[in-house]
């Protein structure tokens, strides 16, 4: 570790350059990274079960394949996000086991089910959507390897967001089941997909700290809003309708208002009480346990020969 004077950090961000591992920082830009980061990469990992749970049931090879690229992605884009959060000087072990103990959280839109095969559509066009809408700005984020590991996670989630928005258009023009089907989890989805975005402004407890460090560029609710704007004219070409009532365009703001979001939901979610949040959680740990002999494989084959073995 190259031994800069925090004034150097301070000099970095002003001239909006990147932070590198080797730069010395304050310890709590460290750990906001790490806990942000963290808690982004455990999103991914979760948010494989959700859309996991329809691999064997897709209606076609297409759909299949498709998803299967995408449940594959967000692998990868953990593997990024764990080793981006590595940089930092945490183990992945010890990462993994804030997870599993509940002492990190994972995005609040993983605790709920995808009760119909319409569910992976909207999951692709509003979770995907949302993510696209709250990751491009940190592709700009001070720390440099958060900030590179995002290019092409986000490149990836266009494609994830694309398939989704592309496999509602199918349904919505399909039978009256698959129509009604569609609409059904375009309800269920849309108001969790706005949670996505954290809590309101006025309650965020690291956004000030983060907006001044550069790694968040834009704050909670002005994300939410860019959101709510690009679904509306999305949901009117689908024909199927967004689950508010108080929707409606302002012309003084230019956006669309939108209405109340139930922040006991969110609250309740991210104490543990959401529909699926113990399901996940099992489900991670005995993924988790069940790999351990690959890990003490790879343990012995480095004992052996001093290095890890090639993929
Ligand atoms: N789910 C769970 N926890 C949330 C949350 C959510 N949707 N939104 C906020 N929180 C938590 C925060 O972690 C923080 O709790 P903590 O102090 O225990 O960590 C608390 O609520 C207060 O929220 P803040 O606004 O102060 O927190 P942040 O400044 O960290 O903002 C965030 C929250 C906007 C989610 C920010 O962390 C962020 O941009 N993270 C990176 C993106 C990310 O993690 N996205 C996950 C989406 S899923 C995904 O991308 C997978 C893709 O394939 C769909």
């Amino acid at each position: 570790m190259t031994t800069i004077s925090e004034s150097r950090f301070d000099a970095l961000l002003a001239a909006d350059e990147r932070i590198e591992p080797r730069d010395e920082m304050p310890e709590a830009y460290r750990a906001t990274l790490i806990r942000q980061i963290a808690q982004h990469a455990h999103s991914e990992i979760i948010g494989m079960q959700p859309e996991g749970n329809w691999l064997t049931r897709a209606p076609s090879l297409r759909r299949k394949a498709i998803l299967l690229a995408k449940v594959q992605d967000e692998a990868g884009h953990g593997l990024y996000l764990y080793a981006a959060a590595e940089t930092l000087g945490v183990s992945r072990t010890e990462l993994l086991d804030a997870l599993h103990t509940g002492r990190q959280r994972y995005s609040s839109i993983f605790n709920y089910p995808t009760l119909t095969w319409a569910d992976v559509g909207a999951i692709g066009w509003l979770v995907d959507g949302a993510a696209i809408v709250n990751q491009i700005p940190l592709t700009r984020c001070s720390f440099g390897p958060y900030a590179r590991a995002m290019v092409r996670i986000c490149q990836e989630e266009s494609f994830h967001q694309r398939q989704g928005y592309e496999s509602l258009h199918t349904l919505a023009r399909g039978t009256e089941g698959q129509r009604a089907m569609a609409q059904d989890a375009v309800d269920r989805w849309w108001w969790p997909s706005l949670m996505m975005f954290g809590p309101p402004d006025a309650t965020s407890t690291h956004s000030s700290r983060s907006t001044e460090w550069k790694i968040k560029r834009h704050s909670n609710d002005e994300l939410r809003q860019r959101f709510v704007d690009l679904c509306v004219p999305q949901a009117e070409i689908l024909g199927l309708t967004l689950p508010d009532a108080d929707l409606r365009w302002n012309e003084q703001t230019g956006h669309y208002d939108y209405g109340e979001i139930d922040w006991a939901e969110f609250k309740a979610v991210l104490d543990g009480d959401g529909p699926c949040n113990r399901q996940r959680i099992e489900r991670r740990t005995q993924a988790h346990r069940d790999g351990q002999w690959v890990r003490d494989a790879a343990a012995a084959y480095q004992a052996k020969h001093g290095q890890t073995p090639a993929a």
